[in-house]
């Protein structure tokens, strides 16, 4: 079936009829369509839906028969939504909001039942169909809880990752990367809770907390790396545009006696897809004097215009480019390409994951100025991170 396709039905002619196998859902463009119940001989009718509604859609999310039988009331017109219109995107859905709609749908099946004077069945959707979908929706809502929980208990604290000067090696600044330390699983990274936290408004209290963190622990770095140290933070594009944002960096600023241009905010391009009010903040951002990284550019939602449009100063290299460096000519041209523009923008570069000397050496040749990587350290809790100044000194 195509999209788009249309289908056109005179007064009281058929749709589809219960237990029918569902294949497409509807929209009305046109009419009134009637959903009604077949009993026996008799018809109970459950709802007259008009233009702009959508029905049959039932069926194509839980999979089982029609649910109720359907026919026009009047001179009909329906636009066909696709099975695959539907499931593609129920399939990407949060588990959680696919578990609500199927407990819904068993609800609304359960109602109907027992209009049809069948006897209630408690339990009607086949237990195992659903089981793997409701332990993972089960799983997210209990781990959500925890991460809450562990906010709170101030269990998540920034590790620091050292940023060189590639052609000195020494340090010139850090990025705070998230840790959640914990009794039973010990330090866990960000795969782990990263995605549920911007999925929720977890992050606005996680992302304060990073702030608040390197903040505190600013001037101890400060006093290690000297005078032009600066630590970076990542900001998710909810926690940017989220009422406050800017005053709480202001205060946490004041309050630890920073100044901003030691603090630089690391912000994917996706962010401008938030909303025209993203420019003023991070114009507001610049005025103040913070620093404004482009964070993995050249990955997924690079684009040229926003890059244009975006008041940074900062770019830096994804790791996925700096890893292929070698073993593929591509990532050799895009990361010569991505440091010929920013050097024709004037911004400053920072390479990601720099594992071996061979990257470090070709990514100075190539003119990139900063690094950070696995080769020179890992992210490491701050009293480590500040030994690394004596072990370099040493
Ligand atoms: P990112 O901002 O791109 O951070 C760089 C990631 O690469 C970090 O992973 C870092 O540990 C890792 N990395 C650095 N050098 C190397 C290397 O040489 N080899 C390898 N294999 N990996 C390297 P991490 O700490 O697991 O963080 C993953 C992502 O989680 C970050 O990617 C960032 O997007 C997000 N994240 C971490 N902390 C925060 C936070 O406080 N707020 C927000 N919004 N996101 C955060
Ligand atoms: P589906 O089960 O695919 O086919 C029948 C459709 O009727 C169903 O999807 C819903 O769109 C609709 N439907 C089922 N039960 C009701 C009800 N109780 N009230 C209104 N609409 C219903
Ligand atoms: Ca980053
Ligand atoms: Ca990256």
């Amino acid at each position: 079936m195509s999209i788009n396709q249309t289908r056109r039905l005179k007064p009281n002619e058929i749709i589809f009829l219960e237990n029918d196998v569902g294949d497409c859902a509807y929209l009305i463009e046109r009419g009134q369509v009637l959903i009604y119940l077949e009993n026996g001989n008799a018809e109970i009718p459950l709802n007259i839906l008009a233009k702009g509604e959508v029905f049959g859609e039932m069926s194509l999310i839980d999979g089982s028969p029609r649910s109720a039988a359907c026919r026009a009331i009047d001179d009909v017109q329906l636009l066909i939504v696709t099975k695959p219109q539907l499931t593609d995107r129920i399939i990407a859905a949060d588990p959680v909001v696919r578990l609500l709609m199927q407990a819904l749908l068993e609800r609304l099946r359960f109602q109907n039942d027992r209009l049809r004077g069948k006897a209630p069945v408690l339990n009607i959707a086949p237990a195992d169909l659903l089981a793997t979908e409701k332990k993972e929706a089960v799983e997210r809502i209990g781990l959500e809880n925890r991460i809450a929980q562990g906010i709170d208990d101030h269990e998540f604290i920034p590790y620091y990752q050292p940023i060189y000067d590639l052609q000195t090696c020494e340090v010139r600044g850090c990025e705070a990367l998230l840790r959640w330390i914990t009794k039973d699983r010990g330090v866990v990274g960000p795969g782990v809770f990263m995605d549920i936290m911007e999925d929720s408004s977890l992050i606005l209290a996680a992302g304060q907390g990073v702030i608040e963190h390197s903040a505190a622990d600013f001037e101890s770095m400060h006093n290690q790396f000297g005078p032009d140290f600066f630590v970076s933070v990542n900001v998710s594009g909810r926690q940017f545009m989220s009422p406050g944002f800017l005053d709480h960096l202001k205060a946490t600023c004041e309050r630890f006696k920073l100044k901003p241009s030691q603090i630089k905010l690391e912000l994917t391009e996706r962010i401008m897809t938030e909303g025209k009010q993203v420019l003023v903040t991070l114009k507001e951002c610049r005025s103040l004097g913070f620093q404004l990284a482009i964070d993995d550019f050249g990955t997924g939602f690079s684009s040229l215009q926003y890059l244009a449009q975006m008041p940074i100063t900062h770019l830096k290299i994804d790791r996925a480019f700096v890893m292929n460096l070698f073993t593929d000519d591509k990532s050799l041209i895009i990361v010569k390409s991505i440091i010929h523009m920013a050097h024709l923008l004037g911004l400053k570069l920072i390479a990601e994951g720099i594992e071996t000397r061979e990257q470090l050496n070709l990514l100075r040749k190539l003119g990139v100025s900063q690094g950070q990587g696995f080769l020179f350290s890992k992210p490491v809790p701050l009293l480590e991170f500040n030994q690394l100044a004596h072990r370099a000194a040493a």
